[in-house]
């Protein structure tokens, strides 16, 4: 089918990290390391017996393997170049402060975003995904958007509690945790969740009301060393 297997290279892509997207995925090929977002609800699998799901927002490593099948997902491939906070010199990327603007967020916060992708639309049940029961919920599309990010070590990216949409992450280099807590300060951190390279967080942090709005606990990225990992995001489309 000449719709299989179709590659989109993604504006981030650069010296670094090599990064695209693919879908409606049979067996691909997947050359070296290559991280696997599972971008979709359905599972992908690779092509090896027990044939075992990567399931709905997860991420794994595969060395040297095929890719069987996945509606969507993102491959990315760590290349050689360091430092590795040279990334942020390459085309697109910028200091968060001067995204967000200087009141929403601080330039002394070395946190910093490459340019974001729209790579199509994903169709799932939100209330299902987000393990809620709501006898209205159904299917929605959702546009999914992907960035990455990048900051030093022992940089704590500021807490916060609020998005309009999904999101997920998945680590690329270094070690970083996805902290949440109980208010705005530090000391209320009540889950820590370690990031290493390939893994990403399958549960995504917000509740989800009747009328589809998120709710997210006030939750940060910590880097423990040079770190740049993916964000994902799904903006509900319909
Ligand atoms: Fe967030």
């Amino acid at each position: 089918m000449s719709s299989r297997n179709r590659i989109t290279p993604l504006p981030f892509s650069g010296r670094h990290v090599e990064a695209r997207v693919v879908t409606d995925v049979r067996d691909f090929p997947l050359t070296g390391r290559v991280i696997v977002v599972n971008l979709d609800t359905t599972p992908a699998y690779l092509a090896r017996l027990p044939r075992t799901p990567i399931p709905a927002f997860s991420s794994t490593i595969a060395v040297d393997s095929t890719l069987a099948q996945a509606k969507a997902v993102v491959l990315l491939q760590v290349l050689d170049e360091q430092p590795v906070s040279g990334i942020t010199d390459e085309p697109g990327w910028q200091h968060f402060t001067d995204i967000a603007g200087p009141d929403a967020f601080p330039r002394t916060t070395p946190l910093y975003r490459s340019a974001r992708a729209e790579v199509g639309t994903v169709r799932f049940d939100p209330h299902a995904a987000l393990g809620a029961t709501h006898p209205g919920s159904r299917p929605r599309d959702f546009t999914v958007r992907l960035m990455l990010w990048y900051c030093p070590p022992d940089t704590a990216c500021g807490i916060h509690n609020r998005h309009d949409f999904i999101e997920t992450h998945a680590q690329v280099v270094g070690h970083g945790r996805m902290q949440k807590f109980a208010d705005q300060e530090p000391a209320s951190l009540y889950e820590d969740v370690l990031m290493s390279p390939g893994y990403a967080t399958p549960v995504p942090f917000c509740g989800i009301g009747p009328d589809t709005t998120f709710t997210y606990p006030w939750h940060q990225y910590k880097a423990d060393t040079d770190c740049v990992w993916l964000a994902v995001e799904y903006h509900l489309a319909d």
